[in-house]
């Protein structure tokens, strides 16, 4: 709901949980007044903003009429440099005399029913069933004839605003716009932290914690991508606010390429944040009456910590970012064979893999890196999108038939923006890359990067990518992108527009994926960049899912998972289940726990299932059975965090129906302490009027029958304390426990969870765990009794 009150002229918006004000100085600016829980009418502004209204040395007054206002002290939510505002502007731009100074003032303002569309970028959906309301607010420069529309729209469902701004240009000149960010926001700083997600390839969305101080903190992309270095994300927080408890502020960019997000603290402890398109080398030239629309941003509030934070914009990104078609469906089981063949491999070789992981439940099948021109390493082909037929010589026709004989889906991984200088389509058209004509291009995985700017460039790749995807039945696409941008000049553009490609860079790539992903509709996309070097809601709006990263460690995975999380869903995050020792971190970690992280988000297979032993088969095809039997609630559940990875070596999450039902407890941890306290998990969402039965997932635990203890101490200890030994083939004993417990939701809410003990060496307890080092349980809880009414 929008609330415009004329007297205060104060605008409120309303969704059920957060409100939102802003109002018009009466000098014409447009300030900030609050942005937090609900609140109801009525209200003073003055009783809700702290305002400086004195006239102190140093600072400039606006105008004479009102000596007490200043910029520099006020909230704002649009802020420009040059009248008294010494904080990082939202918008910078050059007019034709050489001026830079521009300063918007209320113009008007229109209270929409619907949400106005862009279609140059992704944004929000809007949906038949729940209508967007959105202000527009339109400020003017009237002395530069320039004006700005700040749009923001409700989302009601996932307690969510989004926010952008549109610049444009009058008939009196041209401008060159040098910074323009999609918000400013202004609001007391409460002795908050920012948290951040940082990282590297392998490494990435690590949760980072900052003090905020007087000063600037800066997150930001000059890659040419939303990059692993630093996710378009930050959330502000109380200092004691965690997962659970405690008021936070979340902001997320709808944009995958260079972008900045600043968190200012001004002498006075307001807190500036700006978040949009990144400002460091960015020149848009803005033709007379032309108009340059930023990205959207993604606000929403929690004063029940970061986990409810997480749940708003997994809401949102489930209902208004993923393409309605993929809105709630559920995602195959697949065997992806990079981490099993890399480039090397035969039809024979894959048809192998594919028989066994289809006995085995494996249900789309994903041919990897290798597959076309001559690729047989990473130095060649890329840009020749034709097939191997020394590899497959029937063709991805004929290939993907027999695999759809086994009774599996096809898919076929491609990386279409880039090309080998070694390939067909390089020698045709060198002109098509990055790259200055006088400097040397520098390579990144002996690869250049095409650009997407020429419209020549993308025509050839809708083409040749759409080509590929109607010669076989594909079912399934990895669109991979494996280098970040360099050599920043575009031979396509004129000499005006050279401060323009990073920007076009990204509008092209909007549009081929645009033009290929609705070509094919019924074509599952999973985007990826060496992993998650591009996680990003602009992806996610042409591409349901993300291969989240390409470190498959288990232990490594939940951090990155439960840092991916803070703002994308687990029906977003692919997660596969690899061979040991771990190909990017050499470490061994039992296989239950990396089917424990990996169900956690989109489960795929990614290991030579030949060369596995048969109680490893035995396992993975239990492991898939109940993961198709949980799918809906792995994929789609509300997500409570309990136990941060990033904190301790341990992690605990849970995944909740929505209609409370049932949940899903994941308990890892990280290495076995010998006779560690008794644990008690904390357990949120469930219905405290309800009864659950609460079981763990039977799981093995493989012994080695070599090794004294393995033979002899062990199981009869094991034995002693009632578990029962599986005798699967002579190399390995594997213990199955079970544990059961009915317990009502109000004594999980109220007191948690109590899981067995865990084995600590010796054995007078019949009850206990066996967890070991990377150990890991997952725990079904479902509800036996319906609430009261
Ligand atoms: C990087 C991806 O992240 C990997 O999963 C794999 O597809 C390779 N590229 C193939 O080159």
């Amino acid at each position: 709901m929008i609330l415009y009150d004329e007297a205060k002229q104060t605008f409120h918006l309303r969704t059920e949980t957060l409100s939102y004000i802003l109002r018009i100085y009466p000098t014409g600016h447009l300030g900030h007044v609050y942005f937090g829980a609900r609140i109801e009418e009525p209200f003073e502004i003055e009783h809700l903003v702290p305002e400086y209204k004195i006239e102190v040395g140093n600072q400039v007054i606006y105008h004479e009429d009102d000596r007490t206002f200043n910029l520099n002290t006020s909230q704002m939510e649009i802020s420009t440099y040059g009248k008294g505002d010494y904080r990082d502007p939202m918008i910078h731009m050059r007019f034709e005399d050489g001026s830079r100074l521009a300063n918007f003032l209320y113009q008007r303002h229109e209270m929409l029913e619907h949400k106005p569309q862009f279609p140059e970028m992704p944004e929000a959906r809007s949906l038949a069933s729940e209508p967007i309301e959105t202000l527009k607010v339109t400020l003017r420069d009237d002395v530069q004839h320039v004006e700005v529309d700040l749009y923001y729209s409700l989302f009601l469902e996932a307690n969510v605003i989004t926010r952008r701004a549109v610049v444009r240009n009058g008939d009196f000149q041209e401008i060159l716009l040098e910074k323009v960010m999609s918000m400013n926001i202004d609001m007391p700083n409460d002795d908050y932290d920012l948290i951040s997600l940082d990282g590297a390839w392998i490494n990435e969305r690590q949760i980072h914690v900052h003090p905020l101080r007087s000063g600037l903190i800066r997150i930001d992309s000059k890659k040419g991508v939303s990059s692993n270095d630093h996710n378009p994300f930050i959330a502000i927080k109380e200092k004691n606010a965690d997962e659970n408890k405690g008021r936070c502020y979340g902001f997320s960019l709808i944009y995958s390429g260079n972008f900045e997000a600043t968190a200012e603290v001004s002498p006075h402890n307001i807190l500036r944040i700006l978040m949009g398109i990144q400002s460091f080398d960015f020149f848009w030239p803005l033709k007379k009456q032309a108009q340059f629309v930023t990205p959207e941003v993604v606000l929403t509030y929690s004063h029940q910590g970061l986990s409810r934070m997480s749940q708003n914009f997994h809401t949102f990104v489930e209902r208004h970012i993923i393409r309605p078609d993929w809105q709630n469906q559920e995602r195959p089981v697949l065997i992806n064979n990079w981490e099993a063949t890399d480039f090397s491999f035969t039809e024979k070789k894959l048809l192998k893999l594919a028989r066994t992981a289809r006995r085995l439940g494996i249900e789309l099948f994903v041919l990897d890196d290798g597959w076309f021109g001559k690729r047989n390493d990473d130095s060649s082909s890329l840009g020749d999108w034709f097939v191997n037929r020394k590899k497959l010589p029937s063709g991805l026709e004929g290939f993907s038939r027999k695999i759809k004989r086994l009774g599996m889906k096809f898919g076929i991984w491609v990386e279409p923006e880039m090309v080998n200088p070694d390939s067909d389509l390089y020698r045709a058209h060198p002109e098509w890359i990055i790259r200055h004509p006088k400097i040397a291009p520098s390579c990144g995985r002996r690869q250049y990067v095409l650009d997407l700017s020429n419209p020549d460039v993308r025509d050839y790749l809708v083409n040749a990518i759409s080509q590929v995807l109607g010669s076989a039945e594909i079912s399934y696409c990895k669109w991979d992108m494996n280098r970040n941008l360099s050599d920043i000049f575009s031979p396509y553009l004129t000499h005006e527009q050279q401060g323009t490609l990073f920007h076009r860079y990204t509008l092209g790539l909007y549009d081929i994926v645009h033009r290929i992903t609705s070509a094919f509709p019924e074509v599952l996309f999973e985007s990826c960049a060496s992993g998650g070097n591009r996680f990003d809601l602009g992806m996610l709006y042409y591409m349901p899912q993300v291969w989240t990263s390409d470190n498959t460690d288990a232990h490594e995975r939940l951090k990155i998972q439960y840092g991916t999380s803070l703002v994308y869903p687990l029906s977003t995050m692919g997660a596969h289940v690899s061979n040991i020792p771990n190909m990017q971190t050499l470490r061994q970690t039992p296989i239950e726990s990396r089917f424990n992280t990996a169900a956690f988000g989109l489960l795929g297979y990614e290991l030579d299932l030949n060369r596995i032993t048969p109680s490893e088969k035995k396992i993975i095809k239990e492991q898939i059975a109940f993961y198709k039997h949980h799918r809906q609630l792995f994929q789609f559940g509300r997500l409570y965090r309990q136990k941060s990875p990033h904190a301790s070596l341990d992690c605990v999450w849970m995944n909740v129906a929505k209609d409370q039902s049932e949940a899903l407890l994941g308990v890892y941890q990280g290495l076995e302490q010998p006779n560690a306290s008794v644990e008690k998990i904390p357990i949120y969402g469930l219905n405290p009027k309800s009864t659950y039965r609460v079981r763990v997932r039977k799981q093995y635990f493989l012994l080695s029958l070599f090794g004294d203890l393995a033979r002899h101490a062990l199981p009869i200890r094991l034995k002693a304390n009632g578990i029962a030994f599986h005798i699967l083939n002579n190399r390995y004993r594997m213990p199955v426990e079970t544990e059961e417990q009915v317990i009502s939701g109000s004594a999980l809410l109220e007191n948690g969870f109590v899981p067995k003990q865990k084995f600590i060496g010796t054995g007078y307890n019949a009850s206990v765990r066996l967890m070991g080092d990377f150990g890991s349980r997952i725990y079904h809880f479902s509800r036996i009794e319906e609430p009261d009414s």
